[in-house]
Order: structure tokens, then sequence, then C-alpha cells
């Protein structure tokens, strides 16, 4: 199992030393008994039920762990992604980031991320030709985005509308049937920009704009966004190569907040769209896919080159975050946002250079340097470059999480494939520690004191 910040099993240097049956286990003493207890150590893990069996009496329910937001908790064995965060590196099923970013497209990411490995030239065409077949969304869903308010946030629309699909495709909810699966993933990879663009297309008072299947995904995403009264939109090839880029990207970064809803949701048997739905919703999150649009508005915020001194004084402060700055995994520079920021180059050529660039180096030039965000390892994460590229192309900043949810689809398809396929996986379900009162009767309303009252 690629662990957090561990290396896979070829590049370790050190081994746990081994106890007499050949076994890595560790041993712990229980104070309180003087009992000792030996728990197998298997991919630099111990298991947390193992630790069930320290107990006082033989009554007693055993020891539990405490992680409140999962700081040291595997929740799951996965071989999608690997993160190594002190060092920068990110892999989707063993491949670097880099040399997919410079070499592949969206769609053959998608299909690696999906399946395991990189598709034939015959199997890439038929995976290809299943995403087109597929981008069209009922005509009824239009009249469900029809629905929404003239400034409703697109994100909220995609979400509501990705979950609506469920009720469109009922055969979703079976989901121990390898073809009914094959075809959902087939739907979400291939309806996610329709929706999204047709979120945009609502918010700014636009006709719809349909599939275009001439097109490569990211081109046929900026036909339905962009096209006006033209009989066929002309796709910029550099920005259609950004957009792909960045789709590849933002395709999987292992256990997040979003795919965890993913898995999590789908752990208790429901179709992937509700699935999606809670999954795009946890993306929304101003922490999470929500921050490259947080980046933007801070930008805005802190207006020109001067006033960065004093904002990152306020940050230090504790008077908010610099938002895009930190990561959970990443101690190192995301390495991701490395190639964004070399993508800015390529995409600000064809639109102009965003005036807002300047205040953002200045940004990172100062935070790298300073003391508050060295010792706490705080580097550029993807978002903090990726607003300035989606701005400079023309989304508005609402739509920056939905091109982010777009991207992740891939990855959290196969990440609930896998949780749904592992033999080892349940329903979801974490303890607690229960610290609330003790078992007391009930009191009548006339009886109850002000001052207990909440
Ligand atoms: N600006 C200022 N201080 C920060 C920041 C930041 N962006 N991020 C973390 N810190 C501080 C934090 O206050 C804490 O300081 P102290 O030890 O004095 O209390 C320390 O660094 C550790 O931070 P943390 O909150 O314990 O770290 P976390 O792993 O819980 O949070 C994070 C990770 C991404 C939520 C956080 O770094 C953050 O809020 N960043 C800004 C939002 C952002 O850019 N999110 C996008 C993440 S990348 C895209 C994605 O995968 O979604």
């Amino acid at each position: 199992m690629a662990k957090q910040n561990s290396p896979p099993v070829e590049e370790k240097k050190e081994r746990i030393p081994q106890t007499m049956n050949g076994q890595n286990s560790l041993t712990i003493t229980d104070n309180r008994t003087g009992k000792q207890y030996e728990v197998p150590i298997e991919n630099e893990t111990i298991r947390a039920t193992d630790l069930r069996q320290i107990k006082v009496r033989a009554e007693d329910f055993g020891l539990m762990t405490y992680d409140p937001a999962f700081l040291n908790t595997a929740a799951c064995k996965s071989s999608i992604t690997y993160i190594d965060g002190d060092k920068g590196i990110l892999r989707y099923r063993g491949y670097p980031i880099e040399q997919l970013a410079e070499k592949s497209t969206y769609l053959e990411v998608a299909y690696l991320i999906i399946h395991g490995e990189l598709p034939t030239k015959a199997r890439f065409e038929k995976w290809t030709n299943n995403i087109v077949m597929h981008t069209l969304i009922h005509e009824n869903i239009k009249k469900f985005v029809d629905g929404f308010h003239h400034d409703a946030h697109p994100m909220g629309m995609l979400i509501s509308s990705v979950g609506a699909l469920s009720t469109f495709y009922t055969d979703a909810k079976h989901i121990t049937d390898p073809d009914s699966r094959k075809r959902q993933i087939f739907r979400l990879v291939a309806k996610m920009p329709t929706l999204a663009a047709f979120a945009f297309r609502h918010s700014v008072g636009r006709p719809y704009v349909y599939p275009d299947n001439e097109l490569s995904y990211a081109g046929n995403f900026l036909n339905m966004l962009f096209k006006m009264t033209e009989l066929k939109y002309r796709v910029d090839p550099v920005l259609e190569h950004a957009l792909d880029v960045l789709f590849i990207l933002h395709a999987d970064h292992e256990q997040n907040c979003s795919t965890s809803a993913m898995r999590g949701v789908g752990s208790s048997h429901v179709d992937p769209f509700s699935a999606t739905a809670a999954a795009a919703s946890a993306l929304y999150g101003p922490l999470h896919g929500g921050a490259n649009e947080a980046v933007l508005l801070m930008l805005d915020e802190i207006g020109s080159k001067n006033n960065v001194l004093s904002f990152i004084k306020s940050v230090k402060d504790g008077k908010g975050k610099l938002m895009g700055f930190g990561h959970r995994v990443y101690k190192n520079y995301d390495p991701r946002a490395k190639v964004i920021k070399r993508l800015a180059d390529e995409v600000f050529e064809v639109t102009g250079r965003n005036p807002k660039l300047d205040i953002a180096l200045e940004l990172e030039h100062i935070a790298l340097n300073d003391d508050y965000f060295i010792k706490r390892k705080l580097y550029p994460n993807v978002d903090f470059y990726s607003g300035l590229i989606y701005q400079a192309m023309g989304f508005p900043v609402e739509m920056f999480p939905v091109l982010f949810a777009i991207g992740r689809t891939s990855g959290w398809v196969a990440q609930w494939q896998e949780m749904l396929l592992d033999p080892e996986q349940k329903i979801a379900r974490p303890r607690q520690i229960y610290l609330g009162p003790p078992v007391r009767d009930y009191v009548m309303m006339g009886k109850r004191s002000e001052e207990k009252s909440a």
C-alpha cells in the first residue's frame, strides 16, 4: 500500500526489525494490567482493530484510536495514486504527473486511473467513443437547470444536476453489476462537462450549446461554454491543451476530502450519481476545491503588489489564511503547482498576462522566504496559480471549482469502484468518544431550570 509519505516497497531504505516468526510487529505493554500484546505491522501500518484485544476486563470494548480529521489513519488500500508529500511526488498508477501532463491527454489519463493501465490504440478508441456517445444529457435536465435563479452558483447547479442524474438512470443502483458500473462511469466522465457548461450558460443567460463530438474532450467543453452564433466553434489549440493539462493535474489525489466523501457515501451502496453529488459538495468548500476561487478573491482584495507585505502580516497575525498555500500532505512545493506555473506562460501568450500574476508572484516570493511559512512548510498548492489561468481564459471565478470537479470525476469513479471491489471494505462508520452526560431522567417542560436550558 502506498501510504502517505512512505515510499513504495522498491524505494525503502530502512526495514523495521522483524520478530522471531518473521513478521514485523509492534509490542505494546498495557501499564494498567502489565499484559503485553503483539500487533502485526503490515505495509508499515497496524490495524486499528488489532488494538481491540487490549482490554482490562473481558467484557471491555477494547482500545480505540482517536484521530480527528484522519491525520494518521489509512481508511483503505489503494493502487491508484501515490503521493510523497515531503518530496513533492505525485504519480497516477505509478506514472509521474509531470510525464502525464507533458505527454498524455485527459481522456487517456482517465482511462489509466480507472483501468489501471495505459490503453492500447484500439482500447483508447473504444473508450473515447464510449465517452463521446454519452455526452448528451436528457432534455429534462435543461428544464431542471432553468429552474435555478439567474445568480445561482454554478457549483450548486452542478451538484444538484449530477445528483438528479440518478433519477434518469435508475439502472445505476445496480452497483454490483460490472456492466452497470461501466455504463455509469462513461456517463459521469462524459456528462460532467455538459452539466458544467449548461450551468455556466444559464448563469450568463445564453442558450445551451449541445456537445460537438468531433472535438476533443477539452475542446468540446470550450465549445459548449463559449460558442456564440458561429456554425462551428473554433477551438484555440493552446487553450484547449492548457485546459486538458489542468484536467490531468486534477484527476486524482488519493484520499482527499471529496474522494473520502465519494468512498464514504458510496460505501452505503447508493448509486454513483448520488455519491458524486456528495463528493462535489465536499469539493465546493474553500479549504478544498473552492480554494482556487478564494485565491482570486484574495488577490482582488490585496489589489496591488504594494499591499502584499501588509497582507502577509495580517495572515501571520491570524486574521486569515494565505489561500492557495499549504496542504495536508505536501510539505514541499506541490508538483501540480510547478506544472501550472509553466502552463500559465503559454496561456498568457494567447490571452495576455493576467495583471494579478504580479501580486501572486510577489506573495509567493515573500511567503517562501518568511519564517512563518518556512517553519510550517507551507508552499503553493495546485490552486495558487490555476485560477489565474482560468480567469485569463475567460472563466468567471464561480466556475473554478466546477472545472476542478470535471477533472476529478475520473478519480472519484475509480476510487468508488476500487472501494466496491475491495472485500475488506464495509459501510463507512467511524467510532466516537462519547463525552456527554451520563444517563438521566426526562424532565417535564415546566420543571426545567433557565440556567440549564440551552
Ligand atoms: N495560510 C496561513 N497559515 C496556514 C495556511 C495558510 N494557507 N495553511 C496552514 N497554515 C498554518 C495553520 O494555521 C497552522 O498553524 P499553527 O500550527 O500555528 O496552528 C499550520 O499552518 C498547520 O496547518 P493546518 O491547518 O493544521 O494544516 P491542515 O493540513 O489541517 O490544512 C489546508 C491543510 C490545505 C486545509 C490548509 O493549509 C489551508 O487551509 N490552506 C488554504 C486553503 C487551500 O489553499 N486549500 C487548497 C488545498 S490544495 C487543493 C485540494 O486538494 O483541495
